[in-house]
């Protein structure tokens, strides 16, 4: 999907960013249970909190907007040249559109910026097939972890 604008939000940009990052952990993001979402919301991903981790240069953030904000990703650098996905979101009506493709895309570049080698993540199995087609690989599996689900250990070299 071509026609759509893959933008990296700034720090102005972050008040519009936050009320759509709050309503699409509330209603996608099926592998947490609404209680740890709250959590994250009051706590680690509150918007005080989020911000000042944005504020050091820690996290990148990227949107795509039709109108309004269609999609996002979130990722961070980590000590040792880590990065982690931490949110990545497509709006239902503008899935399997590519969207998700170039987002991650854009993510890896900006964490090399920050000189990481490797991006990570672990998440259940329900959007596998997505990240196995864009070359991550599964570094192992938490058998029945929290919540009693299986978490897989996903990683790639960037
Ligand atoms: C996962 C998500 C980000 C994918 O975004 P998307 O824009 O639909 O993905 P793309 O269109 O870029 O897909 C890229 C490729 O992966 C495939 N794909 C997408 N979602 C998939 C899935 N759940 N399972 C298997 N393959 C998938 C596409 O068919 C496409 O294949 P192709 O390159 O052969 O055409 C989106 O479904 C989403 O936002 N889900 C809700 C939030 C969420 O669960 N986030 C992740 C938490 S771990």
């Amino acid at each position: 999907m071509k026609e759509v604008k893959l933008k990296r939000i700034g720090i102005k940009s972050y008040d519009r960013f936050y009320p759509v990052f709050r309503r699409a952990l509330l209603t996608d993001f099926l592998h947490l249970p609404l209680r740890r979402k709250k959590y994250f919301l009051r706590k680690i991903w509150s918007k005080k909190n989020f911000k000042k981790r944005f504020k050091r240069g820690k996290i990148g953030i990227f949107s795509v907007r039709k109108d309004k904000t269609i999609a996002f990703i979130v990722v961070s650098s980590e000590i040792g040249g880590i990065s982690l996905l931490r949110w990545i979101w497509v709006d239902k009506n503008f899935r399997n559109k590519g969207i998700g493709k170039r987002l991650v895309k854009r993510g890896e570049k900006w964490a090399q910026t920050k000189n990481c080698h490797k991006l990570r993540f672990i998440t259940d199995g329900r959007n596998r097939g997505f990240y196995l087609k864009l070359g991550f690989v599964i570094e192992g599996i938490r058998k029945k972890d929290r919540y009693k689900k299986d978490f897989y250990l996903f990683g790639k070299f960037i």
